[in-house]
């Protein structure tokens, strides 16, 4: 594995030489990427000499306009040799052009042309760290699907006591070698997966939706991409950024995501359909608002295209994983979905209790799987269970290859 290892500037930069080596006992390939301000803090030398490689410091650092040239495009083949990005550590500053995209030196260039996974260890002052404008740049990142490995407490540099320690640089390179022990293990698949709402008109002025926020789907988006699949991501409206190196179709109705997945069913060797799709429309929205009126109304709605159910008669040889929302009965609820609709395993929430399902950025699931066999996964970020989705998807797939 190769990883970029980008160090900001702080007091802690000195930490990341100890990083750089705990990186590289664990089998990880590291590129060093300085920022200026991390230069002042601890020189390239030192990176140099425990790397054995040269240590990249700034964007147009170099003097001849031919060089200037190939350091202006290094940062994109830097993006592309390497099978992660970890900065460490993450200063304030970096965090906030980061977070909004700057692309002013060599490390937030490399940032926003790389597409694999990104790790990133904050440290600086307690009354920093806790700021709002610093907690919501970190909640941008983390929206992003970046791993924030968060500060620890203690006596800071500063004279004051509080979280703001950079995590101990044992402790981050065990993070980011747990995560390339993945690997590229869905590299060669397609996956199709819907994520979201659909949104279904009542006239030009109102529609009839969920509650789903998207993250379930997306989170599948962002593990699926990171572990080598070709992913395209059919998505309902959702205030969600689209996940790098996917290919994102927007759609709003049901009849449009079924559309758009018969579309780019033939590309497709698994299907995971974590989208919300209502279950019935108006087969004809009014052209003009329906007016008020101090009467009764009622509305007759015509069922919505049964997307998974199509999906299951033409399955072929890929791969069908369903979601089903319950409030009860939940495995038997799946079971019978997985049944009725062909699927090769379910992904069963318990919706309607707070912190999970809908809307959370946490998840408990159950994996109902077509022998019966029934896999709880304990309540955990949305991107721990799409990496456990997609590791009982391996076992899946791998278990068909055999039985043929
Ligand atoms: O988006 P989040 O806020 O992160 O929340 C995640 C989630 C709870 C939405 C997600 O994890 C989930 O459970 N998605 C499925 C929700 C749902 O519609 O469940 P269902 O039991 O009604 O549908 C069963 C399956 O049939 C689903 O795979 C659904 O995509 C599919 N379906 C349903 C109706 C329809 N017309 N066509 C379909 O394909």
């Amino acid at each position: 594995m190769n990883a970029v290892l980008g160090v900001g500037g702080g007091i802690a930069a000195y930490k990341s030489a100890e990083l750089a080596r705990a990186l590289m006992e664990r089998g990880i390939r590291v590129q060093v990427v300085l920022t200026s301000a991390a230069a002042q803090f601890i020189t390239p030398l030192t990176f140099a000499a425990l790397t054995g490689r040269k240590v990249i410091t700034d964007l147009f650092s170099n003097s001849s306009s031919e060089e200037t040239l190939s350091s202006a495009i290094e940062h994109i083949a830097v993006a592309q040799e390497n099978d992660a990005l970890v900065i460490a550590p993450a200063t304030a500053d970096l965090l906030a052009r980061l977070a909004h995209g700057h692309a002013n030196d060599f490390l937030t260039t490399t940032y926003l042309a790389f597409t694999g996974p990104v790790f990133l260890a904050p440290a600086m002052n307690t009354n920093m760290w806790l700021h709002p404008a610093t907690q919501e740049n970190v909640s941008i990142l983390k929206k992003r699907g970046h791993v924030i490995i968060e500060p620890e407490e203690g006596m800071l540099a500063c004279g004051i006591t509080g979280p703001g320690r950079l995590a101990d640089p044992q402790g981050i390179a065990e993070i980011v070698a747990g995560f390339s022990s993945l690997g590229k293990d869905l590299e060669g698949e397609t996956i199709l997966i819907t994520a979201g709402p659909t949104q279904e008109p009542l006239d030009p002025v109102r529609y009839i939706s969920n509650r789903s926020s998207g993250k379930m789907g997306y989170a599948l988006a962002e593990a699926a991409v990171h572990r080598g699949a070709n992913v395209i991501l059919i998505s309902g409206p959702v205030q969600l950024p689209e996940p790098r190196g996917v290919s994102v179709i927007q759609v709003h109705t049901a009849v449009e995501m079924r559309d758009a997945v018969m579309q780019h069913l033939a590309e497709a060797s698994i299907v995971v359909k974590a989208a919300a799709v209502a279950d019935y429309h108006l087969s004809r929205v009014p052209q003009h608002k329906v007016k008020k009126t101090a009467t009764r109304m009622s509305l007759e709605l015509d069922p919505t295209p049964d997307i998974l159910a199509e999906l299951g008669q033409k399955k072929a040889d890929r791969l069908l994983i369903g979601f089903a929302a319950e409030t009860e009965n939940l495995t038997r609820s799946a079971l019978s979905k997985l049944e009725s609709k062909n699927c090769d395993m379910v992904v069963a929430n318990l919706v309607g209790q707070d912190g999970t399902g809908f809307e959370s950025d946490e998840n408990e699931v159950v994996l109902v799987l077509r022998t019966g066999e029934t896999i709880p996964l304990a309540r955990a970020p949305k991107r721990d269970i799409a990496g456990r989705i997609f590791d009982q998807v391996i076992k899946l797939r791998l278990s068909l290859h055999a039985a043929r």
